[in-house]
């Protein structure tokens, strides 16, 4: 049986329309309750936190799932990545207050030290250590627009989808750190020794594929 990790959440929905898509059995999913594994056909799924789709990936309690990219940066995990499915677009951006904005339009030595809050601190400390600068991260769960407004933190590092969150707040976007999308992904070692697990699943991807023209 392959094993199909999911993320719960708003990019539950774009994953059920893209296995739909693909033709692969999913009606179970959408009328779940409160299950967290929902078996359909040969396949389980595993319904997670998003950002902990990469963990079950990794350790091989999934042989195959979906995940955003920018999950799959924060987590640093070795995985295999089958697909962009170019689904889920949103931007990973440092954002905040004017103050911050008029941070950056100074020398980067005034952002050493700078606090930015996240729910991406391996990622804030790689992207502000490429320009060599040490900021203090400050880790959130959510709510991440809540701490310049209080005063916890200079900034924020976060994704911005439609940006309605981040204008009701009076923040801006100072810089992009990178776009994001939906990826599929797979353990390793599933690839290299459950070929015929995956097998059809991927020859489903690659029809998706050309008829996306991903
Ligand atoms: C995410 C993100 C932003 C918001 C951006 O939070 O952290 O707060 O969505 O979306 P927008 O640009 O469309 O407004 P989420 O809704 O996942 O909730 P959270 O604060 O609990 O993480």
């Amino acid at each position: 049986m392959l094993t199909f990790a999911l993320p719960k959440g708003r990019m539950l929905k774009t994953c059920i329309k893209l296995l739909k898509e693909m033709n692969i059995p999913c009606v179970n999913i959408e009328n779940r309750g409160r299950a967290l594994v929902i078996e359909e056909e040969g396949i389980r799924y595993i319904l997670v936190k998003p950002m902990d789709v990469p963990t079950y990936v990794h350790h091989g309690a999934a042989d195959v799932a979906f995940a955003g990219s920018d999950v799959i940066w924060e987590s640093g995990a070795s995985l295999v990545e089958i697909t962009d499915t170019q689904e889920g677009l949103c931007r990973l951006v440092i954002a905040g207050p004017q103050s911050l904005v008029n941070l950056f339009l100074k020398h980067k030595s005034s952002l050493m030290g700078i606090r930015i809050a996240t729910k991406y601190p391996n990622i804030t400390k790689q992207y502000f250590s490429s320009m060599g600068i040490q900021p203090e991260v400050i880790p959130l769960k959510g709510s991440i627009e809540l701490a310049p407004l209080l005063g916890l933190s200079d900034g924020i590092l976060d994704i911005v989808q439609t940006g309605e969150t981040l204008r009701a707040n009076g923040l801006q976007v100072v810089e992009e750190v990178t776009q994001v999308s939906l990826r599929i992904i797979a353990n390793n070692k599933s690839v290299h020794e459950h070929w015929d697990k995956l097998g059809r699943f991927l020859e489903k991807i690659r029809i998706l594929k050309e008829r996306k023209r991903l």
